[in-house]
């Protein structure tokens, strides 16, 4: 494996991962790690979000499912907060496995997902619009963002990790619905949103299944080690700061010196499943740079008796798909987009390991 990438095994006291017990100390130690120097630590959960249903739809995908628009509300330091959440519901008799999906537009169709194609193969689907949570936009810290106050000392929270927050709300009333099986649930995300949607998962252990899709730099893939055409620190830090927590600007120009890489966000999710999807013609999100950080990662579910990643060290070919571990890996042919392709192999994933 590459050398100079910061030893995921290794814990603070010197010692190094072997079992659960000592995984429990490195994942926490690796969560503090990210939340104080990229994404910031979240704010405060006062109590778990709640949900109302504010509109029902039952000709939605052929009368197969019921599309219910969700109030989901949050208590913050300056009362409550509230965003919509559309939710498919299979009507077929439950429980279902869930896909949460944080996504970039607030209509109730929407090319990065498949409603119809989800509902026939019998998953619940919902979708949160991420700037109805918080605007994505630089000095723009309205919604959410304006509820709490961001801590100054360099590790309050930037954009990616309110929206992750707001998507474990909403997890918090999807898991008081009966229909839903709360041993298959899954969140998320493409691009940006793949980004956060790695963050959630890192987080919030509910989710039993971790979706990244062509999440690129300060998602999937390595930040010290580019490929061609690839975003790099300096990009990211300088068009989107606020996406992160201020300390992330400390390696603007030094990647080498962040003292973890993105395959510790991959980890944080163990023992649960993690799968990576990348675009042959994404260059931006680094599709190799995701892969390895899928084998860096492993060595993480490989100490607690697991496998991790099982696909190959070089390059994966165009097409190709690798679902067997725990850490899985697929490569898409085409452009950054989240695709009814990329959705076949995220429920394959999930059905994989039921
Ligand atoms: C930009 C950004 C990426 C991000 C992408 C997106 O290209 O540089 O880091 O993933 O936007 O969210 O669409």
């Amino acid at each position: 494996m590459l050398k100079y990438l910061p030893d995921i095994l290794a814990m603070e006291n010197g010692s190094t991962v072997k079992n659960e017990q000592d995984w429990a100390i490195r994942r926490d130690e690796i969560l503090s790690l990210l939340r104080r120097e990229i994404y910031g630590f979240p704010p405060p959960v006062l109590s778990p979000g709640q949900g109302r249903v504010v509109e029902t739809n039952k000709k939605c995908c052929a009368g197969h499912a019921v599309l219910e628009t969700v109030e989901i509300t949050v208590q913050t330091e300056k009362g409550p907060f509230q965003f919509p959440m559309r939710l498919f519901m299979p009507t077929a008799p439950g429980p279902h496995p869930l896909f949460l999906l944080l996504n970039f537009r607030p209509d109730a169709y929407d090319m990065y997902f498949p409603a119809e194609e989800l509902i026939d193969n019998g998953f619940a689907l919902a979708v949160i619009y991420y700037q109805d949570v918080t605007s994505d936009q630089k000095d723009t810290w309205d919604k959410l963002a304006a509820c709490f106050e961001r801590p100054k000392d360099g590790t309050g929270y930037g954009a990616l990790t309110l929206w992750a927050y707001a998507a474990s709300r909403a997890l918090d009333y999807l898991v008081t619905r009966p229909e839903i099986d709360q041993q298959h649930m899954g969140v998320i995300g493409h691009s940006r949103l793949g980004k956060t949607a790695l963050w959630c998962g890192a987080q919030d252990e509910r989710f039993r299944y971790v979706y990244s899709n062509d999440s690129g730099c300060a998602g999937a893939a390595l930040e010290k080690c580019k490929h061609e055409g690839a975003e790099t620190t300096r990009i990211i830090c300088g068009n989107f700061p606020y996406w992160f927590c201020e300390n992330y600007q400390k390696y603007i120009d030094h990647p080498e010196k962040l003292p973890f890489d993105q395959h510790f966000l991959l980890a944080a999710s163990c023992p649960r499943f993690v799968c990576v999807g990348s675009a042959s013609l994404d260059a931006w999100a680094d599709p190799v740079g995701e892969q390895l950080s899928c084998e860096a990662a492993s060595p993480i579910w490989q100490a607690l008796g697991m496998e991790g990643y099982i696909g190959p060290k070089n390059p994966a070919a165009v097409g190709s798909a690798y679902l067997e571990g725990e850490v899985g890996y697929q490569l898409r042919d085409g452009i950054h987009f989240l695709s009814r392709q990329d959705w076949l192999r995220y429920m394959a994933f999930m059905r994989k390991h039921w």
